[in-house]
């Protein structure tokens, strides 16, 4: 799959996308036909102890993408780019997208936008690096917005709108638009020619994205716009609790689960 296919599927294909944060997950989200993997920042909350995104470093990106490219063969991988990893200055960012696509095999990198994105996403497109931009409620600004639902009065989803329209022009060749009302998310994608890719965005958007801990039932409660399609947190606990229970009650492991080694008998 490269960046071409999924722009090619706006308006006539459903795009399908979800994280993944390790190599078993990414071999499963690739083999049920899933268009995009993302190599999700939410990996900060959902797997590694953090309160928030904030704290994600490039090198964990960078090491849980290796992982995904590792396993995916089909779907089209894209990097999460950190907090502070790009919009700072254009050779760091430019240097930390690259790192992505040359050290771990990523297909392109997602960059939660505002103003500051518009020519860095023309600087990375040009460069030969896919950006799929990220607008609506973006939680690296959580400081400075909540984690609330964006886009909410005219003016925002009117701001909303030229941004999208702006990181269009600069070569995005997609754009997930999340946790915005259904109507501003269905004039964006009217707007646009290449696809939006909703998440809490309401059906009108051209494919759609969750975090797979939440879809899977990992993750310990889901977004309200989520919806847990699994039990895997339950399964995990029954399987723990099961493995706990027999070895205290001595019947793990059992007579299949050990062999003996008939010369040691001489050494006792
Ligand atoms: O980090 C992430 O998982 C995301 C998606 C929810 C779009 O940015």
């Amino acid at each position: 799959m490269r960046a071409k296919d999924i722009r090619a599927k706006a308006g006539e294909e459903a795009i399908t996308m979800l994280t993944a944060y390790d190599a078993p997950t990414a071999e499963l989200v690739d083999a049920a036909g899933v268009d995009v993997i993302l190599v999700g920042d939410s990996v900060g909350n959902l797997r590694l102890g953090y309160d928030s995104t904030l704290p994600v470093t490039v090198d964990e990106i960078a090491s849980r993408t290796a992982a995904v490219t590792r396993a995916a063969d089909d779907a089209f991988v894209l990097a999460d780019m950190p907090f502070l990893s790009f919009g700072v200055g254009e050779a760091e960012s430019v240097a930390n997208c690259g790192r992505m696509v040359k050290e771990a095999g990523a297909d392109g990198v997602k960059l939660e936008c505002g103003k500051h994105t518009v020519e860095l996403t023309d600087r990375l497109t040009d460069l030969g690096i896919p950006v799929q931009a990220h607008l609506g409620l973006t939680p690296q600004r959580e400081n400075e917005t909540g984690l609330f639902r964006q886009a909410t009065d005219d003016d925002a989803a009117e701001e909303m709108l030229d941004l999208a329209e702006a990181h269009e022009a600069a070569g995005a060749f997609s754009l997930v638009l999340e946790h915005v009302p259904a109507n501003a998310a269905a004039a964006v994608t009217e707007a646009l020619d290449i696809p939006t890719i909703g998440i809490g965005a309401g059906p009108d958007c051209d494919g759609q994205v969750l975090t797979v801990d939440e879809v899977v039932g990992l993750a310990e409660g889901v977004a309200p716009f989520s919806k847990k399609f699994g039990d895997v947190r339950g399964e995990m606990t029954r399987a723990i609790e099961g493995y706990v229970d027999e070895v205290e009650a001595g019947e793990f492991p059992a007579e299949e689960h050990s062999h003996y080694q008939e010369e040691l008998d001489d050494i006792y």
